[in-house]
């Protein structure tokens, strides 16, 4: 995969797949599954440290995690993303925090919004040979600003807006487009308007592609998932259950075996 075979996928009507990652392990299993791209997502503040929105995420964490899953997978098209104001300092301090995970490995970046700052930012990347990937609708950067995690886009006034963003962040070099928690229609009608992909995310099935939260899709997540998030497997009972047997047979004497021991 290529920011040019991103483009081909929307030409030729074929869905791109996106999943998060944030270790070398998940990342080599990835190499096995058919998904066409990796997403180092700063949600890796929520699903792995705990943290309970994106803000914790810095440059030293992200390039981290990008090095991680890069010498998990050699080959895959890995999308690092930039962390909350990381992008909002002027174009020489977003050249050099995009600088960071591309060299840990990141094959593009993806950064939140598409108000003047940011567009700034995609064109100073752009030149520099640096693919970036956009995301607009819910952007949970700006959390705070949002006052929560909800719909965007639903009234008139901010569904134009989100096109009016997406079609300058098009016009400014993007090579895709993230789109989150938005209404179908909407997701539709910006689909159709953009020549680069659209890969939602709580936005409907008329996009070019989805991405999920891997602990998501993998049913490992506990307590409420957005209405969006669907679990394609039982990966928390797996775990509980694989835990639950190695501590039953250490406890009754069957782990280690003699095979298991050395003479
Ligand atoms: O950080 C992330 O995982 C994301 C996706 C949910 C799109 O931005």
């Amino acid at each position: 995969m290529t920011i040019l075979d991103f483009a081909k996928y929307k030409q030729d009507r074929r869905k791109i797949t996106l999943v998060t990652c944030y270790d070398a392990t998940t990342a080599s299993l990835l190499d096995e599954t058919s998904v066409d791209a990796v997403l180092v997502g700063d949600s890796v503040a929520m699903t792995i440290y705990g943290f309970n929105n994106t803000l914790k995420a810095d440059i030293p964490l992200m390039a981290a995690h990008t090095a991680a899953v890069r010498r998990g997978n050699k080959n895959i098209f890995l999308i690092g993303d930039l962390p909350f104001l990381s992008y909002r300092k002027g174009p020489k301090e977003t050249l050099a925090a995009a600088g960071e995970l591309l060299k840990a490995g990141a094959s593009a970046v993806k950064l939140e919004g598409g108000d003047s700052v940011v567009l700034e930012a995609v064109k100073a990347m752009v030149p520099a040979g640096i693919p970036v990937m956009g995301h607009l609708g819910l952007t949970p950067q700006s959390v705070n600003g949002m006052g929560g995690y909800r719909v965007q886009g639903k009234e008139a006034l901010a569904a134009e807006q989100i096109l009016t963003e997406a079609l300058s962040l098009e016009e400014a070099g993007c090579f895709a487009l993230v789109l989150e928690c938005v209404p179908r229609s909407l997701a539709k009608k910006i689909t159709e308007k953009l020549t680069i992909p659209v890969i939602g995310i709580g936005a409907g099935k008329e996009v070019d592609g989805q991405v999920l939260v891997i602990q998501d899709l993998l049913g490992e997540t506990r307590g409420p998932l957005p209405k969006f998030v669907r679990s394609f497997s039982n990966g928390a009972a797996q775990i509980v259950k694989g835990v639950e047997n190695y501590c039953r047979e250490v406890r009754e004497g069957s782990f280690p075996s003699i095979k298991e021991s050395y003479k």
